[in-house]
């Protein structure tokens, strides 16, 4: 099989045809002679032993029961794997990444990184700073690695602090190597050494550079020797240099990841959808399920989460719309209105959906129900929901219906769901018909008639009568221009009764691709009517709420105020000065 130990014994192999060059080379082979006291001992005894090896066949039997269980785990993926780690398929890949760094064009270098523009190729190249290490290195890391699993018990993720975690593993590798000097790696080396096993064993190795880079939205690993692809703020979708030469050490990390979580990928259950302590999402799949490989994708979490201001500064809204949208979500101080967002995959409706919570008064509850918790809410009373997939033997599942129905129990003011797909768009338009207002929520969709036909239909299967309850449609999408992959909210849609059984869509607001701005259309808009019969406010006292708020909005972007918490204390502000008004 072509697993880890092949790949071993292949290195030990080079590195017979190349006897000076590593440190393990040089490292004397030594009799495991010395008596296995404690468990210290036994560690640096087993690590010495390992490290020592030549290149003889009896002594790899060591290493194969140091990686047995390993093996054992993934020995029924590995014969599916196998027929994937073709060792053509590593040069052709290799040499495919030189030709690109030789002939590309650098565009850009910011940080660690540089992107380069591919003749003759729609893809631009990402090239990460990623230790490349030699096999025989390679070697001393996984032996590093098993011996400070040894050493340290403590799940690396309950060491809440990254950086205090990662700095007492990297006391720890340096410990073992102090006093491991068969190992026999010279001094300068210990921090290469270090750093390697540190970011392999609490971070995620190949893949930290990409995972620090702010610039970065999205990472595919698509299965091995191919580049993994990155999805770049300014660039969009763009290969890179990170590329994992067999299946199974994308294995390893899906492994790694599910770990962490708490959970298992393995043949019986080969996909895994979550969101990792960093609040990134995270979806993961073994082969047989993806046929060419494992694969991961990653939605990189924001800790710094965009806000109004900065919808406004990507044009994806202009002032005047954010001001309705606030007036929307805040409700006249009567109404809130019932809001669904749509869009495509990665259009921003999650982004949009928090940008938009974050109107809501302070003092109202607010309940939050998401698949995978991504909304970040500064709100003081938020209380947050995750769904849970069923467990291994089909229990335990905690679906979204279930969940909005416990919120209906709970007395909210407003009830957030991150992602309506099923049962669970009945439940949230039965609250929406039934008093509570300032509902919200995404649906993957691609205009406003289609969000309502898809609203109406199987699975979701809402009720035409029900859809009176919904306020506003907002459809965002992700679009190719001149000046790169934008995001534009392009219509505003209200609900406008039913025709022929067919519910209508009232577009309010509409894109102009032309000058690209959201300009309103001719048609009325109903909720401020809806408002006007709760509240004492005619069309002039609307428009000056909604000019009041333009100006506001407008001094946060001119002050180039844009901190989530900033942004949130103006607006919480604004409440406060109008109540005691
Ligand atoms: N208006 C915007 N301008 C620029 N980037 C944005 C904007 N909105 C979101 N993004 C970025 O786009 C990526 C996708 O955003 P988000 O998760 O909100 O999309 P989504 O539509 O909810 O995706 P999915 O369909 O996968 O749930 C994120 O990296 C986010 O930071
Ligand atoms: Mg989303």
């Amino acid at each position: 099989m072509g697993s880890y130990l092949d790949e071993l014994k292949v290195q030990m192999g080079e590195k017979k045809q190349e006897p000076a060059a590593s440190p393990v080379t040089e490292a004397k082979t030594e009799a495991k002679t010395e008596a296995k006291t404690d468990a210290k001992t036994i560690n640096l005894n087993e690590l010495r032993s390992n490290v020592s090896q030549t290149s003889t066949e009896p002594k790899l039997d060591s290493l194969k029961d140091m990686f047995s269980s390993k093996m054992n785990q993934t020995q029924e993926s590995d014969s599916l794997s196998s027929k994937l780690e073709k060792k053509e398929d590593a040069k052709a890949i290799d040499v495919l990444l030189a030709g690109w760094e030789r002939n590309g064009k650098l565009v850009t270098k910011y940080g660690e990184s540089e992107i380069y523009r591919i003749e003759g190729d729609s893809l631009m190249y990402y090239k990460a700073n990623i230790p490349k290490s030699s096999p025989s290195q390679k070697m001393i890391i996984t032996t590093l690695k098993e011996a400070t699993t040894r050493l340290i018990t403590t799940d690396p993720y309950k060491i809440r602090d990254p950086i205090q975690r990662q700095n007492i593993y990297y006391q720890k590798i340096l410990e073992i190597l102090e006093n491991a000097p068969e190992i026999n790696v010279p001094k300068h080396l210990f921090s290469f050494y270090a750093k390697a096993v540190v970011t392999e064993m609490v971070g995620f190795g190949l893949l930290d550079p990409l995972i620090h880079d702010t610039k970065l939205e999205e990472i595919m690993i698509i299965g091995p020797n191919k580049p993994t692809y990155v999805y770049h703020k300014d660039y969009g979708m763009m290969y890179t240099n990170v590329v994992y030469y067999n299946d199974s050490e994308i294995q390893d990390l899906v492994d790694k990841i599910a770990r962490i979580l708490g959970r298992r990928v393995d043949i019986s259950s080969p996909l895994l959808d979550a969101r990792l302590p960093d609040g990134s999402r995270v979806n993961a799949t073994i082969p047989p399920a993806s046929i060419d490989g494992s694969t991961v994708t990653i939605r990189k979490f924001r800790d710094d989460p965009y806000t109004v201001v900065d919808l406004i500064n990507f044009k994806t809204v202009n002032l005047e719309v954010a001001a309705f949208l606030w007036c929307a979500v805040e409700g006249f101080g009567a109404k809130p209105a019932n809001i669904i967002i749509s869009g495509g995959t990665g259009s921003g409706k999650t982004t949009l959906l928090n940008v938009l919570a974050n109107f809501t008064p302070d003092d109202s509850r607010v309940i939050t129900i998401e698949d995978t918790a991504e909304l970040k809410l500064p709100i003081k009373h938020t209380i947050r929901f995750e769904g849970r997939p069923p467990g291994l033997e089909g229990g335990g599942e905690i679906t979204l219906e279930i969940l909005v129905k416990n919120t209906l129990r709970m007395r909210p003011d407003r009830v957030i769901v991150g992602e309506i797909r099923s049962a669970e768009a009945t439940t949230l338009f039965t609250a929406m018909n039934t008093g509570h207002d300032g509902c919200m929520g995404t649906i993957h969709a691609n205009s406003a008639r289609e969000t309502l036909v898809r609203i109406t239909s199987p699975p979701m299967d809402v009720p035409m009568l029900m859809l009176a309850g919904l306020d506003l449609i907002l459809v965002q999408k992700r679009l190719n221009t001149a000046k790169g992959q934008v995001r534009r909210i392009t219509e505003i849609a209200e609900i406008d009764g039913v025709f022929e059984n067919k519910p209508v869509a009232n577009i309010i607001f509409k894109w102009n691709p032309q000058t690209d701005t959201l300009e309103r259309t001719n048609q009325p808009i109903k909720y401020f009517e809806l408002i006007k019969t709760y509240t004492r406010y005619n069309d002039s006292e609307i428009a000056d709420i909604l000019t009041k708020r333009i100006k506001l909005i407008k001094e946060l972007v001119d002050n180039n105020i844009r901190d989530i918490n900033d942004v949130s204390k103006r607006i919480q502000d604004s409440y406060i000065k109008d109540k005691q008004r």
